[in-house]
């Protein structure tokens, strides 16, 4: 069984390529000649590395033709909402056009290979009092570029599923966390601040945006499972809530943080990172992805909130 990693060397898929290896499948990643490896090094004597820009048609194609996997976990993207702000059109044109060149190569190859698509919460948006939990069938009302351009990504694997029969999974998960987090996340970022104040390498401030927000996080290592699940066990051209079924405000997952450290921290806001329009509330219903496969969250949150403070701590 071979599968195949888009993104592999950033946060999700690092930790999907360790849970493949468990797994006894051959894994082969793509990276960008401008990715940095840090998250994948333990990993190189055991992975194959392929470069490839995904916007290039023909760099993809090459790609899909050399390795023929039977497995693909789609996860290059773009990810960081607040620069879908800043450069929108790059945001949707990295991840359509990346993904419109994956399903053409694999259809023009005629081959069989399962799919799974990270799409993203995010795609609910605006979410009414009475819609949570928030369940598949909830109306998408994004807030952002970065929103709209999963949202294409969402449609698109409807779509090919329905037009040519490829096999593809959508897996729309909720805020995730856990060691590597990139740190302009809210949760690693809290956590790095923290520990860098630890060392001394930070007045005992910790800037904050929006702690009003409410979100629903999974630990990463319980997210990479449910990728595998969902093609081993869901069902083609659906769509599954990846979620824990829980939601608490960033303000008390920030007290969470700052409960695991001795020091005393002054928490400012600074308006530079509050956002134009900002998702409210992510609550997710993850009942259909669970009667289908089985799957729930084991990791507890806390444990998940160590871990990541414990990875800052370490660096
Ligand atoms: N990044 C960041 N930094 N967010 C902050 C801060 C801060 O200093 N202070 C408050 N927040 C708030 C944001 O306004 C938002 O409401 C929430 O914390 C979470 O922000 P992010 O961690 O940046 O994640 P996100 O919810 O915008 O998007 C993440 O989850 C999506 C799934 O719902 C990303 O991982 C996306 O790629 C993913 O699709």
């Amino acid at each position: 069984m071979k599968a195949l990693v888009t993104g592999i060397s950033g946060f999700v898929g690092s930790h999907m390529a360790e849970y493949l290896l468990r797994q006894g499948v051959e894994v082969v990643g793509t990276i960008r000649n401008r990715s940095r490896m840090e998250h994948i090094r333990h990993l190189l004597k055991d992975i194959r590395l392929v470069e490839c820009e995904l916007r290039d048609p023909f760099s993809v194609e090459t790609l899909i033709d050399d390795v023929r996997p039977d497995l693909i976990f789609h996860l290059a993207a773009q990810s960081f909402v607040p620069t879908s702000w800043n450069s929108p059109i790059d945001t949707i044109h990295n991840n359509v056009a990346g993904q419109v060149n994956i399903f053409e190569a694999i259809r023009r190859f005629g081959l069989d290979t399962k799919m799974q698509i990270a799409c993203s919460s995010e795609e609910y948006g605006h979410v009414e009092a009475n819609e949570v939990p928030i369940k598949e069938t909830n109306p998408l009302r994004p807030l952002s570029p970065y929103a709209i351009s999963k949202v294409a990504q969402d449609y698109l694997g409807y779509q090919y599923y329905k037009s040519y029969g490829l096999h593809v999974i959508r897996t729309r998960t909720f805020n995730h966390t856990g060691p590597r987090r990139g740190e302009n996340f809210v949760t690693s970022n809290f956590a790095k601040q923290i520990a860098d104040i630890e060392k001394g390498k930070k007045p005992p401030v910790l800037h904050v945006g929006n702690l009003e927000a409410k979100r629903d996080f999974t630990d990463v290592r319980d997210v990479v499972r449910a990728y595998w699940l969902a093609l081993e066990k869901g069902e083609p051209g659906e769509d599954y809530n990846i979620a824990s079924g829980t939601c608490c405000t960033i303000a008390e997952m920030l007290a969470l943080l700052l409960s695991f450290s001795k020091e005393k921290i002054e928490v400012k806001t600074d308006p530079s990172r509050l956002r134009p329009s900002d998702v409210e509330i992510l609550l997710g219903d993850y009942e259909k992805f669970h009667k289908r496969t089985g799957w729930r969250p084991e990791i507890p949150f806390e444990q998940t909130m160590r871990d990541l403070l414990d990875y800052w701590r370490a660096q």
